[in-house]
């Protein structure tokens, strides 16, 4: 989707990736440059400067960036060339200015871009540091990953130190979730037609669901899930921010503040969990030993190595109470260790009020469903109710009317892209519409600490699950109480 180009990618004259040889550069962020610099999309100018404490140098780091993208693909030798050379490296500790000075001699002048790709405990040293150090200037762009704190007030420490180093008109927020082709589709769906939005209430819409399973395990990245499991991990950023998606009113415009301004509207709508509420409302469980894929798969706590009272499972029955949605549940649900990796909304529509067919034909009728599919299919499909062919007596069935890209335009849109090379792009063209605003992160805390609060205050402990199972038996009886149940 066109979103305005606010500046020229070419006045970026660095890139540093703070973090430069950890997990998220080497498996998301450097495979997207590579795959903009491919497309020709990087300036020929721009340099991109690795940063971590660990020794080393501008050729080491290239045959680290190197195997790190070849474990994922096969490179093409020229693009690779063209990359190589504008890789660099920095071995520094940027929370100390000393460190940032070393930094400060290898940047160029021009916008630099600083990817924070480190422990968000580190972010306000280090924001201190590349101040001190002269790295950070008045048109430096400044990309926050994801979790900026562990709750409000953390987050608002962070928020409080890149606010003292950067305008917020220089802050990224990333939500990577955000950077999905189909998230991007979900805005064109709601706001390209007319089809929908007379029906896009609680008049015709019966609820809403959205899931994000995982197969993966949580592994080696413990130590830091240990500390906020599904609910901060994944709920209070990416799951709220796709419910914003569906539950916003019509921005003025999509620019940056018009979309943030509605998406913000709806998280302040939310209600607040209380401790009855998230009794009857949430689910909290941990995977157990299990089968995942055909694969015997560990225990969560084996994986830790001890007991633990960390949720690797969360469902939750939200309302947004505005007009719009007054009385329509939104079910939640993310985990890891489900039986498929599944990223899906679906806006369930009303039942008829009343069916002109004969019995057998009425135990057919099921109601209008909106799929929207992520991953790993990016499709949009509509359910809808047929009559099935034949001479006998009527009988009906659900069929999709699919908006599939693939099958309709019978173009795959080629390569998937990493949903970092749309964000990254739009970094370096200086468009925050796809980005997090600081109210809107805070917002988004503020739910969830009163959801961690009440559970605490309930002592709602995580109920165990066998991995390869769509979480702990609860998570069917919360949608299954209301008549509903999931769309697996
Ligand atoms: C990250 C979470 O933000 O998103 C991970 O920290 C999770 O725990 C990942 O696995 C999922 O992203 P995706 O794009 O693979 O669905």
């Amino acid at each position: 989707m066109p979103f305005d180009t606010m500046s020229d990618p070419a006045d970026v004259s660095t890139l540093v990736i703070l973090g430069g040889s950890g997990d998220l550069a080497r498996r998301m962020l450097l495979p997207s440059l590579y795959h903009l610099d491919a497309d020709g999309l990087l300036s020929p100018a721009l340099k991109i400067i690795g940063v971590a404490r660990a020794e080393g140098d501008g050729a080491s780091y290239v045959k680290d960036v190197k195997a790190a993208i070849e474990s994922r693909e096969e490179l093409d030798a020229a693009a690779w060339k063209r990359f190589a050379e504008r890789l660099d490296y920095c071995a520094a500790d940027v929370t100390k200015p000393e460190g940032a000075a070393c930094l400060a001699g290898k940047v160029g002048e021009g916008v630099r871009i600083i990817f924070f790709a480190l422990s968000p405990s580190l972010y306000s040293a280090a924001c201190a540091g590349l101040k001190a150090g002269g790295v950070i200037d008045d048109k430096t762009r400044l990309v926050l990953e994801k979790p900026i704190g562990r709750d409000l007030e953390t987050s608002k420490a962070i928020n409080a130190a890149v606010a003292a180093v950067a305008d917020e008109a220089n802050v990224f927020r990333i939500d990577h979730y955000l950077g999905k082709e189909t998230v991007q589709n979900l805005l064109a769906l709601r706001f390209a037609n007319t089809l929908f939005e007379p029906l896009w209430n609680a008049t015709a819409i019966d609820h809403v669901q959205i899931t994000i399973a995982e197969t993966e395990k949580v592994g080696d990245r413990w130590a830091y899930y240990d500390e906020y499991g599904a609910l901060r991990d994944m709920l209070q950023n990416h799951l709220l921010q796709l419910l914003c998606l569906v539950a916003m009113e019509p921005p003025a415009k999509l620019d940056p503040d018009s979309t943030r301004d509605e998406k913000v509207k709806v998280l302040r709508s939310l209600k607040p969990a209380t401790r009855a509420s998230v009794i009857h409302d949430t689910v909290r469980g941990q995977y157990g030993a299990g089968v995942v894929e055909g694969q015997q798969a560990a225990s969560y706590e084996t994986e830790v190595g001890r007991p633990s009272d960390t949720e690797t499972f969360v469902a939750l029955r939200v309302e947004v109470d505005n007009w719009r949605w007054a009385g329509v549940p939104f079910f939640l649900r993310t985990g890891k260790r489900m039986p498929e990796r599944l990223t899906q909304i679906v806006i369930q529509f009303k039942p008829l009020p009343h069916s002109i067919f004969g019995t057998a034909a009425s135990e057919d009728l099921e109601s209008n469903r909106l799929i929207i599919d992520l991953q790993p299919l990016e499709d949009i499909s509509l359910v809808m109710m047929m009559k099935r062919p034949g001479l006998g007596d009527t009988r009906l069935q659900p069929l999709p009317l699919s908006l599939s890209l693939a099958k309709t335009l019978g173009d795959d849109g080629g390569r998937r892209r990493i949903a970092y090379e749309r964000l990254l792009l739009d970094v370096l063209r200086g468009d925050r519409t796809l980005f997090v605003r600081r109210d809107e992160v805070e917002q988004a805390w503020t739910f969830v600490d009163g959801v961690a609060s009440a559970w605490a205050e309930a002592g709602m402990k995580p109920r165990p699950y066998p991995a390869g199972n769509w979480g702990p038996s609860g998570a069917f009886a919360l949608i299954e109480r209301g008549g509903r149940t999931w769309n697996d």
